[in-house]
């Protein structure tokens, strides 16, 4: 297939902030690549965008399957402009009612999953001589009360971002990760309300931010206009990182 437009790959891609992610990287004229779990909801979405997306299941997690990901990718449209790194899961408890299962479960999706997609990406952009990575870590890597799993899967993707800037950036690519604070999510729509309530009071403006509004921070980094910024972690938590519970 000769493509006319720039290709980008997008986990997690069915819900939530994946979802608004590759609307408006479609919107911005890509043609979205959807990686996901779930080959019903993501075939439904496929069909939905008539021709501007096509899904693919597979779960980052698994090497394998991430290796044939990137196969038949390169095969069918011969090139990746933009990976988002998106998908990820929580499982959230004090360190001392937290099995290591869930410890294990956490890094495997969000950090190992990245990581492996990263490395996937990292061959063909090289080779390329081009490309984008915008990883999705969280707000929380700083440190969130019941999330050790979680912060420390997170503080990881910061690390991970920062190390391949310096690897890929000879090759023109940059890395950047975004950090958001709480946005209205199937994932934060599981939290009981109370603990929901709880994070709206915490936040400077008491508000919760919307999927668009990391949708657009990845279309800034995800561009082919901001090639001079690389390595960098952009918050988009409605200022809770400057300081929350201040007033
Ligand atoms: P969500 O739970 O609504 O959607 C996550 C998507 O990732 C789902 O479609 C799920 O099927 C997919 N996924 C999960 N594990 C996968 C795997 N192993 N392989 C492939 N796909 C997988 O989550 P949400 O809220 O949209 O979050 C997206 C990202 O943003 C996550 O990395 C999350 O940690 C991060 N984030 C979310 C915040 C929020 O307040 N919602 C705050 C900070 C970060």
């Amino acid at each position: 297939m000769e493509n006319s437009k720039l290709i980008a790959l997008v986990s997690g891609a069915i819900k939530g902030i994946g979802r608004a992610i590759s609307m408006k990287l479609i919107q911005e004229g890509f043609f979205v690549v959807l990686v996901d779990l779930d080959d019903i909801s993501g075939k439904a979405m496929e069909a939905e965008l008539h021709g501007q997306a096509i899904f693919y299941k597979c779960n980052i997690a698994e090497e394998p399957e991430v290796k044939k990901l990137f196969e038949t990718v390169l095969n069918q449209y011969k090139q990746v402009d933009l990976l988002v790194n998106n998908a990820g899961i929580i499982k959230d408890n004090m360190i001392w009612n937290m099995p290591a299962t869930d410890f294990d479960q956490v890094i495997n999706v969000n950090l190992k999953g990245t990581w492996l997609m990263c490395k996937e990406v990292a061959v063909i952009m090289k080779q390329q001589n081009k490309g984008r990575i915008v990883n999705i870590a969280s707000r929380a890597w700083l440190g969130n009360k019941g999330q050790s799993n979680y912060s420390a899967s997170k503080a990881g993707i910061v690390g991970l971002t920062r190390v391949l800037a310096l690897e890929l950036g000879k090759y023109n690519v940059s890395v950047n990760a975004i950090a958001p604070g709480l946005i209205d999510t199937p994932l934060t729509q599981s939290l009981k309300k109370e603990v929901l309530d709880q994070l709206i009071q915490a936040q400077p403006g008491k508000n919760i931010g919307q999927p668009q509004d990391i949708a657009n921070a990845v279309a800034f980094l995800g561009s082919y206009k901001t090639q001079f910024i690389t390595g960098q972690t952009l918050y988009v938590d409605g200022g809770k990182s400057i300081g929350a519970n201040m007033s």
